[in-house]
């Protein structure tokens, strides 16, 4: 029986504690901050996710043998190396990469040329700084449009541009070299852009043996039909119909493969789970990203369709005996729908009053960002609110059951995509 604790305060960190949960080896869980959902399956615990002396202390007070990281920050800040550099925490587990193997995120000049290092298939690309600058705008003139101009660093998500004409290209190019996403931006790296339909796939690993997790597709603009800005994501399915036996066959051998034999040949220990953002180009798979944590929402639709227990795999992992672990994985559809707040992703209040959770019976609501006012009531506490996440015998009727469910909630402002899954039914 194990304790754990779970990082994070989105849907991604309820819909990891529901399925931790239902494990018949769980002791105890714990959620740091977590929100209203995930107190149903733990104890929320105020942790400042900078403080690792205090996370390292809390986890050793409390028996706490695997921490799962939910977002990549604390990965990328070295909250890993801190347990492990210290003899008093380094028996707790912790599902995340040592710095070295989160910059797979943290830096897309580093990401790119390990690509490049291990034949893995991604955008044709260059990384420019101030010192290069001409030859970055000499790659982007031979480019056709539209132009992709990528922040190195991690930037809240938005550190990504497209652009439709090279004037406008190279005048972006120039700002953000002059810190539009202050440090995050000192390097940018200029990519191909790539045509195609995205795919997210994930793997849990131990640095050595690998298991595949359920694919999925999110939908990240705010606005029907794929438009206007992008968001954390408004919606996600699993499976994906075009990620065919063939076309995941490509992914294990192409990517998935290289991906962990690349990080051993380099001495980077990683553990966790890698999520790799992919486009279908004509069939063949290539890297958009690696992302060093699952993706939010597409925890919502792949813990779902997870069939295996996650803690035995996270047990797996603590081991070293992931290679005798199971991944089964549920024949139906799932689907999620967020609920978010009026106006996000940009200005949007909060405390909105949530009703009819009670009455939804054919979804399960995962919390986003949720709280409790001083009567208990559930209140929006974040621009992503709810995840109406349920299964259904295909995806088309997983989303008939959430968009069902969403009729039964309410709070001022709902807001919704009426559209998820639309393209893939
Ligand atoms: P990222 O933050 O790297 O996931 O990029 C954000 C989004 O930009 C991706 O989800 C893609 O939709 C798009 N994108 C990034 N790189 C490319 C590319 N090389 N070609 C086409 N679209 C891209
Ligand atoms: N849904 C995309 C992400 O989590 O980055």
């Amino acid at each position: 029986m194990k304790n754990v604790l779970i990082l994070g305060s989105g849907g991604r960190e309820h819909a990891l504690a529901w399925k931790l949960s239902q494990s018949s080896q769980l002791e105890k869980l714990y959620i740091a901050p977590g929100n209203a959902g995930t107190e149903q399956y733990g104890e929320n615990i105020n942790l400042n996710h900078s403080n690792f002396e205090e996370i390292a202390e809390f986890c050793l007070q409390k028996q706490i043998e695997i921490i799962v990281v939910g977002p990549e920050a604390p990965l990328v800040d070295g909250i890993h190396d801190y347990f492990t550099n210290h003899d008093k925490y380094k028996n707790i587990c912790v599902i995340g990469p040592k710095k070295e193997g989160a910059i797979l995120e943290g830096s897309k000049d580093f990401s790119k040329a390990f690509m490049k290092r291990h034949n893995i298939p991604t955008a044709k690309y260059i990384s420019v700084t101030k010192d290069n600058i001409e030859e970055g705008i000499n790659f982007l003139a031979k480019l056709k449009p539209p132009y992709v101009l990528k922040a190195d660093g991690l930037a809240a998500g938005k550190g990504v541009l497209i652009l439709e004409n090279l004037t406008e290209a190279v005048s972006e190019l120039k700002n953000m070299l002059n810190g539009k996403f202050g440090n995050a931006s000192s390097t940018v790296v200029i990519e191909e852009f790539l045509k195609g339909e995205e795919v997210s796939v994930f793997v849990v690993t131990d640095g050595t043996f690998y298991k595949i997790l359920p694919e999925a597709k999110d939908y990240k603009r705010i606005g029907e039909g794929d438009t206007g800005l992008n968001t954390g994501g408004m919606g996600a399915v699993s499976p994906v119909p075009f990620a065919s036996r063939e076309f995941m066959d490509k992914v294990e051998n192409q990517i998935i493969i290289p991906t962990i034999k690349g990080l051993k040949k380099e001495g980077i220990d990683y553990t966790g789970f890698i999520f790799f953002g992919l486009i279908n180009v004509k069939k063949d798979p290539y890297v958009i990203e690696y992302n060093c944590r699952m993706g939010d929402p597409e925890t919502e639709v792949v813990m779902l369709r997870l069939k295996s227990d996650l803690l035995e795999l996270f047990d797996g992992i603590a081991s070293g005996t992931l290679s005798e672990r199971d991944v089964k994985i549920d024949a139906r559809s799932s689907a999620t729908i967020m609920l978010v707040s009026e106006g996000y992703p940009e200005a949007y209040e909060k405390g909105k009053i949530i009703t009819g959770l009670d009455n939804v019976t054919d979804s399960i609501v995962f919390h986003a960002g949720t709280t409790k006012d001083s009567e208990n009531n559930i209140i929006t506490n974040g621009g992503r609110v709810l995840a109406v996440s349920s299964y259904g015998k295909n995806i088309e009727s997983a989303l008939a059951n959430s968009y069902k469910s969403i009729e039964k909630i309410n709070f001022e402002g709902k807001t919704y995509r009426k559209d998820i899954g639309r393209d893939v039914v």
